[in-house]
């Protein structure tokens, strides 16, 4: 059903350069997507789209700071100067900062919070008049949102509660025109993580029943599927896709 059920879907991936959202945009460009590609690294982002599609017909990149809403504006206007429409908004743009609470910054917990959660809201207020009917917003929160987040990241535990709190909030609002759902990964093997894995990897390991950390590429599959009519009836929910490390509904 999720072979079939995306071709020509338009979409717009935020963080599309990232370990998960490059992950993404593959799935989705091997499914016959048409994309919007939305980073920060606008070299990287403009690389994967070129890797992906030569002709540029069918993924398109654009610089973009998820922090601004004029940036959120120019991606949907991008998106739809080039194809018409949205279908799907998947924002996958965040950062993970190392802070310590008892120090941390009037501006730290600002600039979490505006790339993480705000731009969040940027981006998928700016796409709905602009999404046809059945078509869906899928949020990448994390396992910090549902069991709190490793030490000396309270700001951005907080900024993926909030984006659940949005979904589960959205989702009841836009139904049945538009199905709103989350993802939730637990440890992915990206670049996010790399420098917290060198310090705490053997320790989240061992909370893992999967036994090893997850791929990107297996976020993009849960994320298709909420995206594809395969998943029609499921509404304001979260996929875990954390390799059992977290439990809870
Ligand atoms: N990797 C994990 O273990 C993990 C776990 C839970 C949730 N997540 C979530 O998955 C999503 C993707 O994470 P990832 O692991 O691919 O991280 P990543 O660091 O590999 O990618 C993040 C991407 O976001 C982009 N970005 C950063 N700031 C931006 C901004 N201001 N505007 C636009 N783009 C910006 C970066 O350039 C990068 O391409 C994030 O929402 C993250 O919070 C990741």
């Amino acid at each position: 059903m999720i072979e079939n059920g995306l071709l020509d879907q338009v979409v717009i991936l935020t963080g599309a350069a990232g370990g998960i959202g490059s992950a993404i945009a593959r799935t989705f460009h091997r499914l016959g997507a048409r994309i919007v590609l939305a980073d920060y690294d606008e070299q990287s982002v403009t690389k994967l789209a070129s890797s992906l599609d030569p002709t540029a017909e069918r993924v398109v990149p654009v610089a973009y700071d998820a922090s601004n809403p004029s940036d959120a504006d120019a991606a949907v206007a991008r998106c739809v100067a080039s194809f018409g429409h949205i279908d799907h908004v998947i924002p996958a743009a965040a950062i993970f900062e190392e802070q310590p609470f008892a120090t941390m910054t009037d501006a730290q917990w600002r600039r979490t919070m505006a790339i993480n959660l705000d731009g969040v809201f940027y981006i998928c207020r700016r796409s709905i008049p602009h999404i046809r009917p059945g078509g869906t917003i899928v949020t990448i929160a994390s396992s910090a949102a549902h069991e709190g987040c490793s030490p000396e990241h309270v700001h951005y535990g907080a900024s993926k509660g909030g984006v659940l709190a949005f979904v589960k909030s959205l989702a009841r609002e836009l139904s049945p025109n538009i199905r709103v759902n989350n993802v939730s990964p637990g440890t992915i093997d990206t670049p996010m993580v790399t420098e917290l894995l060198k310090q705490r990897g053997d320790q989240f390991l061992s909370v893992t029943p999967a036994g090893r950390f997850g791929t990107g590429e297996e976020v993009g599959d849960a994320v298709a599927f909420l995206c594809s009519d395969a998943a029609s009836y499921i509404v304001g929910q979260t996929i875990h896709v954390n390799g059992g490390s977290y439990m809870g509904g």
